[in-house]
C-alpha cells in the first residue's frame, strides 16, 4: 500500500509541537526506517499513521484514498512495539490467533483456517515448534518474532514497528534484522520501523527518513544519505 502524508502535524496538550507539518510519500512495498535521536517525533509519526493518535493538522492517504478519519481497525496496521507484551496467560499459538479469534463471527475465519494461518506464520518466523509454549518460555528474540507473527495474523495493509529490537542484545538484533528483511520480502508489506540505530536503518531500509526536533531532515536510500548528507544535522548524526 502506498502512503502519502501531507502537511501532517501534531501538538500534544502541552502546546509544544512534536511534529511540524511534514510531507512524505512512501511507495507501496517500501521498507522504511524512521531514524533520529530521542524526542525527534518518530513514535509520534508512527502512531499518527496507525491511528493511535489524532493529528493536529494535515492528511494521510492510503493508496490515494483519504485515511485521516479512519479508526485503528479500519487502517489495518500490524503493530510491534519494543516491549510488546504478549498475553502471558496465552500460548504462542493463541497469541498469534488472538486478532482473528477476536473478530465478530461474520468476519472470523473458520477454526481450521485460523490453524492454517498460525502455522504458516510460525513457519515464516522460523519457529514452527513453539506454538504450545507460553511467552515466559521464550527468549527475548523469540518473543519479538512472535510479536511480528501476531501483527501479521490480521493480514495488515502495513507494518508499523517501534524500536522492535530495542531491548535485545547486539547479536540477537542482527538475527532479527535478517528475519524482518525476509518477512518483508515474503509479504511485500509497506513497512515502517523506528530506530535510533543508524546501522540498523542503513542495513535494513530501502528508504531512510532522518528526523530531528519534529522535522524531516532528509529522505533517501541509505547510500545517498551516507554519501550526501543534506544538512549539518544529518552529517553530525551519522558521524556520531
Ligand atoms: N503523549 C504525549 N504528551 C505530550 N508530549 C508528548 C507525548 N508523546 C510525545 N510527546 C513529546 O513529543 C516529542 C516527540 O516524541 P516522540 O515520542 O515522538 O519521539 P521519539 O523520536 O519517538 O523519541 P524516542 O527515541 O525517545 O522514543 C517529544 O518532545 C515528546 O516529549
Ligand atoms: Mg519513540
Amino acid at each position: 500500500m502506498r502512503i502519502d502524508i501531507e502537511d501532517l502535524a501534531k501538538t500534544y496538550d502541552n502546546g509544544q509541537p512534536a511534529l511540524h507539518p511534514l510531507r512524505l510519500s512512501l511507495p507501496s512495498g517500501a521498507l522504511v526506517a524512521l531514524l533520529g535521536p530521542s524526542g525527534s517525533g518518530k513514535t509520534t509519526l508512527l502512531r499518527l499513521l496507525g491511528g493511535l493518535e489524532t493529528p493536529s493538522a494535515g492528511q494521510v492517504r492510503f493508496d490515494g484514498v483519504a485515511a485521516t478519519g479512519l479508526s485503528v481497525q479500519e487502517r489495518r496496521a500490524g503493530f510491534v512495539f519494543q516491549h510488546y507484551a504478549l498475553f502471558r496467560h496465552m500460548t504462542v499459538f493463541e497469541n498469534i490467533a488472538y486478532g482473528l479469534r477476536a473478530r465478530p463471527r461474520r468476519t472470523r475465519p473458520a477454526r481450521a483456517e485460523i490453524d492454517r494461518r498460525v502455522h504458516r506464520l510460525l513457519a515464516l518466523i522460523r519457529l514452527p515448534e513453539i506454538g504450545p509454549r507460553y511467552p515466559a518460555q521464550l527468549s527475548g528474540g523469540q518473543r519479538q518474532r512472535v510479536a511480528l507473527a501476531r501483527a501479521l495474523a490480521i493480514e495488515p495493509r502495513m507494518l508499523l514497528l517501534d524500536e522492535p529490537f530495542g531491548a535485545l542484545d547486539a547479536q540477537v538484533r542482527k538475527e532479527l534484522r535478517r528475519s524482518l528483511r525476509q518477512i518483508h520480502e515474503a509479504t511485500g508489506l509497506t513497512t515502517l520501523f523506528v530506530t535510533h540505530d543508524q546501522d540498523e536503518a542503513m542495513e535494513l531500509a530501502d528508504l531512510v527518513v532522518v528526523m530531528s526536533m519534529g522535522r524531516i531532515e532528509q529522505i533517501g536510500p541509505p547510500a545517498e544519505i551516507r554519501a550526501r548528507p543534506a544538512t549539518a544535522f544529518v552529517r553530525a548524526f551519522l558521524t556520531a
